[in-house]
């Protein structure tokens, strides 16, 4: 078979090369390894008739990587527009920052049909189409209309919301209706799947048995695949890490000060702001962890053309600012606030460094911040994970501190009982959540996937499958292919 990944954030595997979110993170070790061809956005746009698709192919290990100049009449209504200022929140579950015109919405479909007449250049007789994320809703049904009757399957890697929020959404009718095209649609969560299939049996009126919609486009699997790291390599990154020169400095800057770490990029459901506060709070009610615990928190800029970012980045940067003159000293810095990114080997030296893992977002598909924290830990030694319950690395990781986000006192006190913590049970929560990790790594979740693909597939039209919402670990056979 002939994978074809589709996302609209690539990465080239550069080593140094800033890390922009899970998703590009997480398919590149198993696009280099199993020798899919992965296609997305090369971050440029093209003037012009949009009719004729320019991508830059390069190798990307066994694979290979097709970065594509999308259409810059649609890019802004496609990106900014409808999938970041429509979607994301909505997706997020906040309808209120719901902002996005119908024109955008064109650009949206504009975009994904340009998509679907680019992937044909790739296409073989025996290929499979696997669409990343919110970017792609309507891919499938665009390559469905191009006459494309091969297995095409659809991940999302944010949580879906309930259905009066993402009913608030333009257009959701006909978005979620063009969906039903994928064979198989795949969810972080079981909460994520079963409020998609309420919208469908509710607000479309289709019938869904064993988690198979039934519809005028035919069978749409929808079911659950928790995305993981490889936590092996991972380890192995942020043991070699511990001598990069940034680590080095980090190290040496702390004079036998405990950290805390937080790394996300500048978005309004990652919880920045009450988690500030929440040190805020932690250094007002304990005055005693001034000086022997701080805060390096990461945010790196993302979408800055979107007004709800903008005022988020002054936002943030007044609420450190606040901190650190409130609770600062001559040769003490509360938190440390960097506004740019790292590689993916420097974060795993700064994760090992760090007593405790901050991640507690106000909503998030998985979260693989939370993951990688765990996976860089020293063994013998290891930090302390405070998660917030709404990510979707809550249902694996229960052995971390879990918190309510929107609890600005509770979580105060969590990071301070994780700072306090005693090795016994640092150790025995640590090997929980690694057991988890290890049994959930992204090779399997990438082979789970392609399987339950072809499959669902296979199955078509003629019988509806045995029920099962989350599909069987792979044969040994496909294993072997896939690994
Ligand atoms: O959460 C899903 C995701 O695709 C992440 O991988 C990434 O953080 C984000 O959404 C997309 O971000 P960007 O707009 O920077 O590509």
């Amino acid at each position: 078979m002939n994978l074809v990944v589709v996302s609209n954030r690539v990465s080239r595997g550069k080593p140094n090369e800033p890390m922009t979110g899970g998703l590009a993170a997480a398919l590149l070790p198993v696009v280099e390894k199993t020798g899919a061809i992965w296609v997305g956005s090369s971050g440029r746009v093209r003037d012009g008739n949009s009719k004729e698709p320019f991508a830059e192919v390069e190798a990307l290990g066994a694979g290979a990587l097709a970065m594509l100049d999308l259409p810059a009449a649609h890019y802004g209504g496609y990106y900014e527009g409808f999938a970041n200022s429509a979607l994301w929140p909505a997706l997020h579950s906040r309808a209120d920052l719901i902002r996005a015109t119908h024109e955008d919405y064109a650009s949206y479909r504009e975009v994904n049909a340009f998509m679907a007449r680019a992937l044909l250049r790739f296409r073989k007789a025996d290929s499979a189409f696997w669409i990343q994320d919110y970017h792609f809703l309507a891919l499938g049904a665009e390559l469905r209309d191009l006459g494309i009757s091969q297995p095409i399957g659809f991940f999302l890697h944010t949580p879906w919301p309930a259905r009066a929020v993402i009913s608030g959404v333009p257009h959701h009718r006909a978005l979620i209706e063009a969906m039903l095209a994928y064979d198989l649609i795949g969810f972080q969560t079981e909460e994520d799947c079963e409020n998609f299939l309420s919208y469908v049996k509710n607000d479309l009126d289709l019938a869904v048995r064993d988690g198979v919609v039934i519809s005028s486009s035919g069978r749409t699997r929808a079911a659950v695949f928790p995305i993981g790291i490889d936590p092996e390599r991972f380890a192995q990154q942020a043991t070699k890490a511990m001598t990069h020169p940034d680590v080095t400095r980090l190290r040496r800057s702390l004079n036998g000060e405990k950290l805390a770490i937080g790394v996300d990029r500048l978005d309004y459901s990652k919880g920045l702001g009450n988690r500030i506060k929440a040190f805020d709070r932690m250094w007002t009610i304990q005055p005693g962890l001034k000086r022997s615990v701080s805060l390096l928190q990461i945010a790196t800029p993302s979408r800055g053309a979107i007004e709800a970012y903008g005022h988020l980045q002054s936002e943030i940067a007044k609420l450190v600012s606040d901190v650190n003159g409130a609770h600062g000293e001559v040769d003490w810095t509360p938190i440390r606030y960097l506004n740019k990114g790292f590689g993916q080997g420097v974060l795993a030296g700064f994760y090992r460094t760090a007593q405790v893992g901050v991640v507690t977002p106000l909503k998030d598909g998985m979260n693989l911040v939370a993951k990688e924290y765990v996976a860089a830990q020293n063994p013998a030694d290891p930090g302390v994970l405070v998660l917030s319950k709404f990510a979707g690395a809550a249902n694996e990781l229960d052995a971390a501190l879990l918190v309510n986000p929107h609890d600005i006192d509770g979580m105060a006190r969590t990071i301070a009982s994780a700072i306090a913590m005693p090795l016994a049970e640092r150790r025995t929560r640590w090997e929980a959540m690694m057991a988890k990790l290890n049994s959930g790594t992204i090779q399997q979740w990438f082979a789970d996937f392609i399987e339950a693909l072809q499959d669902t597939h296979s199955v078509g039209d003629t019988a509806l499958p045995e029920p099962r919402t989350m599909w069987p670990r792979r044969t040994a056979d496909f294993a072997a292919r896939y690994h």
